[in-house]
């Protein structure tokens, strides 16, 4: 039998914390003992420390956990990270210092040369950037990113399609409320509109994509030289970001090849049968009427990407639908499947 791998979780009581602890219930490889927050929670029980704002409850064995401060000292080798994005530069950084793997979600390292922005079916060969970026720091520890929330749905249906040479891209989001975290935005603002603004969003998605769609060249990121230009809004969605993209190619494939090219796609991930990985990671839904958050964002333990609605435009060579659930595949397991593609690399030993 496997050797289980013990983890904890920085930022732990927060809206993406408790989310990692609901995905890593039952893991078959990792097992959460430590749990990490800000001084206003330190040293109390974790069920007293955190209101618990998902479904079922906090699971019993962490409930009992004595939250601690997000210092390096007793925490785990394998840290998962979820802290504020106000915070996240320093406390990744000392526990990446101080030894720690730090697998994070915040937007903070992203875009740093030598830190991978890793999707595993899309680009695993990023990875190879860590050993530069131990040396470029000085750390024995490290840090490995994943994207942002709006990002991700995009980036796994492109990335079937690279191969026939994308050059610009469109997208619009309609992007669920727990996106913003909690309380997130003000019901009064949200109920019966649209927000035609996330602030900071459109630049994310724009460079991310580029860079997760990017080739790995020795000690950097060469970005994918498409154009992309994204629009984000929010919806009143509970759950699942939906994108309507438009985009063009240099080849010029037919719908058959672009259709194909989506359903045969299979990354690292699917080829190692890691535990959170989707059997198939983007799936085609052929109904003119989906995707749809409510109907779909949850299939796959919310770790695929739902496409439709594939079809020329008028404008650049094809549009379509994408829907990816933004606090599942769009957070917290989006970085448990990158600590098991880590731990499948040796990563961790
Ligand atoms: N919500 C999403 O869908 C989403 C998706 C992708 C990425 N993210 C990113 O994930 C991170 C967390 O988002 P969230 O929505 O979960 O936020 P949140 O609910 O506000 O939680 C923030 C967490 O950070 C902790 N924290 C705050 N100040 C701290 C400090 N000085 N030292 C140590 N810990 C501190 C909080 O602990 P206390 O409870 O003790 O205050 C809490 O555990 C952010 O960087 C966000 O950008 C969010």
């Amino acid at each position: 039998m496997q050797t289980r791998i013990e983890v904890g979780i920085l930022g732990a009581t927060g809206m993406v914390g408790q989310h990692f602890v609901k995905f890593l219930q039952g893991h078959p490889w990792f097992d959460l003992k430590w749990v990490g927050a800000s001084d206003r929670s330190a040293g109390k029980r974790y069920r007293d420390a955190c209101e618990w704002r998902l479904g079922g409850g906090a699971p019993a064995n962490v409930a009992d956990l004595v939250v601690e401060e997000c210092k390096p000292g007793n925490a785990p080798r394998l840290l998962f990270s979820a802290t504020d994005a106000s915070v996240a530069t320093e406390i990744e950084r000392a526990f990446a210092e101080a030894g720690h793997v730090v697998v994070s979600n915040s937007k903070n390292h992203r875009m740093e040369r030598d830190v991978p922005l890793l999707v595993p079916e899309v680009n695993a060969d990023h990875l190879k950037l860590v050993p530069g970026q131990q040396r470029n720091r000085g750390w024995k520890g490290q840090i490995v990113t994943n994207p942002n929330c709006s990002t991700i749905g995009l980036v796994m249906a492109l990335a079937p399609m690279k191969q026939f040479g994308i050059t610009k891209v469109i997208v619009t989001t309609m992007q669920a409320i727990s996106g913003a975290g909690y309380p997130g935005v003000a019901s009064m603002d949200i109920v019966g509109n649209v927000i035609p603004f996330i602030g900071g969003e459109e630049e994310k998605m724009q460079i991310e994509t580029q860079k997760i769609l990017g080739d790995f060249r020795g000690d950097h990121i060469e970005p994918l030289a498409a154009k992309v230009s994204a629009h984000c809004n929010r919806v009143a969605v509970v759950d699942g970001h939906t994108e309507a993209v438009s985009l063009e190619f240099s080849s010029k494939p037919g719908e058959a090849d672009l259709r194909k090219a989506l359903e045969s796609f299979r990354g690292v991930p699917q080829q190692k049968d890691l535990p959170s990985a989707p059997k198939q990671p983007v799936i085609y839904l052929e109904e003119a009427n989906r995707p749809q958050p409510r109907k779909d964002a949850e299939r796959e333990r919310g770790m695929a990407a739902f496409v439709g609605r594939l079809r020329p435009c008028p404008v650049l060579d094809y549009k379509f639908v994408v829907l990816s659930h933004n606090t599942i595949r769009g957070a917290a397991g989006a970085a448990v499947l990158n600590a098991e593609l880590m731990h499948s690399e040796g990563m961790l030993d």
